[in-house]
């Protein structure tokens, strides 16, 4: 069915779109005003000005939406670890009486704390849950959210969590691809041996998530207390070979050597970037690799210190955002959120983290080139929220101001009035 969109106050696309915007260009967007967007076969199959729109054969059977709004694409959460089986909060009350992420996880919380009912809950009790949290992000805009394995740590349980996603991917609008992070901590079965616990993923779970096509993406939690830079290099290296594309959790506590050795290793991203400093940024700059910064985990963890996202824009470097949700660091699914800590945190404009959640977002997920901007003939994935001015996404904070969202060119949200 073909879908005609009409009387919308602005619609945003992008200048340019064949690789991730750096620079000026991340500012450089159009606002088409008294604009349309023709639907068809769930990709986009026109964009302008409504009265030349209209004209378009397929307009007159289009079935005919007309409402006021602004139109994005559809948010890329290109950092979610959306399956966990309970929130954590013994974490949340220890970190509400001052305790950092590092103490907590030294009293027995942190990463390892939420293995045990990971391991224990039933995949169908786990889908049952990631469709619940699809909803949400689709409720907010997100048209796809990456999602991380990590919380298992077994071969069982980690393989469990893939096959979850996969089968809960064939249900819900939300376009999840998958990333595996058993190299996330060290399983307390492995007695904090480092080396023994990454020679297991690599001989057990690696060829069996490539075999089965269970991921696209491969992440490693390079940090003090977790996984080393010269670990994160060769087992990222190793993942390649395996066809796995590579992340990197990077610099997020420290400085720790998380971003040149994604860069050594081919990651598309290296994420958080708390810590990056010149050298880090010029690699960056020097690569394809994307910084994808998190700040709803900084908000959450009462950490003052944020990303430098300005030097990391304008030394151009591809920046991304991502909400990181997760039951640790950042409990947040709502994208409208991070732009607004983008913009009050980072000092990123709005322009600027438009692109970052949108088309920056789909490129750290090897997608730029079927979603992240509203073009002819891309996936028809967008968001109508309620503005008149695409600023206010970022001004607004603390709610949801989505009112519809297609997901290839389906209505997959529409909000009650
Ligand atoms: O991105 N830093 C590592 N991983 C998550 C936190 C995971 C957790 O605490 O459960 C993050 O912040
Ligand atoms: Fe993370």
């Amino acid at each position: 069915m073909s879908i005609l969109i009409t009387g919308l106050d602005q619609i945003i696309t992008f200048k340019k779109s064949n690789a991730p915007l750096r620079g000026s260009d991340m500012r450089d967007i159009n606002i088409i005003k008294s604009g349309a967007i023709l639907i068809d076969g769930g990709k986009i199959a026109a964009i302008g000005k409504e009265r030349e729109i209209k004209k378009h054969k397929l307009a007159k059977k289009a079935k005919h939406i007309k409402m006021r709004g602004v139109a994005l694409p559809g948010f890329v959460d290109s950092h979610t670890h959306a399956i966990f089986a309970e929130p954590r909060l013994r974490d949340f009350s220890l970190r509400v009486s001052g305790a950092s992420y590092q103490e907590i996880k030294a009293s027995g919380g942190g990463i390892i704390s939420s293995i045990n009912a990971v391991r224990k809950q039933s995949p169908a009790e786990m889908e049952k849950q990631l469709l619940e949290r699809s909803k949400k992000f689709l409720e907010c805009g997100t048209t796809t959210a990456e999602v991380k394995t990590g919380y298992g740590l077994d071969f069982k349980s980690e393989i469990k969590m893939l096959q979850v996603l996969k089968k809960a991917g064939q249900k819900t609008a939300l376009e999840m691809p998958a990333t595996l992070l058993s190299a996330h901590s060290v399983p307390p079965e492995f007695k904090g041996n480092t080396k023994k616990y990454l020679e297991f993923i690599i001989a057990e779970i690696l060829p069996f998530v490539a075999k089965k096509k269970l991921a696209a993406f491969v992440d490693i939690f390079c940090e003090k207390g977790y996984f080393s830079a010269q670990e994160s290099l060769e087992y990222l290296l190793e993942a390649k070979k395996y066809g796995l594309i590579g992340k990197i959790h990077a610099e997020q506590l420290s400085s720790y050597g998380g971003i040149a050795a994604g860069a050594c290793a081919y990651a598309i991203s290296a994420d958080h970037c708390d810590y990056a400093n010149r050298a880090d940024i010029e690699v960056a700059k020097q690569t394809e690799m994307i910084l994808t910064l998190l700040p709803a985990s900084n908000f959450y963890l009462g950490i003052s210190k944020y990303p430098n996202a300005r030097k990391m824009i304008d030394s151009g470097a591809a920046v991304a955002l991502a909400t990181d949700f997760n039951p640790g660091t950042s409990p947040c699914w709502n994208m409208q959120e991070v732009l607004s800590m983008a913009a009050i945190n980072m000092s990123m404009t709005c322009e600027e983290s438009i692109v970052a959640s949108t088309i920056n977002g789909a490129y750290a997920l090897n997608m730029g080139d079927k979603t992240g901007s509203l073009e002819v003939g891309k996936q028809a994935d967008m968001a109508i929220f309620d503005a008149k001015d695409y600023r206010e996404i970022s001004y607004y904070f603390g709610g949801n101001l989505n009112l519809m969202t297609i997901k290839k060119g389906k209505i997959v949200y529409k909000k009650m009035r």
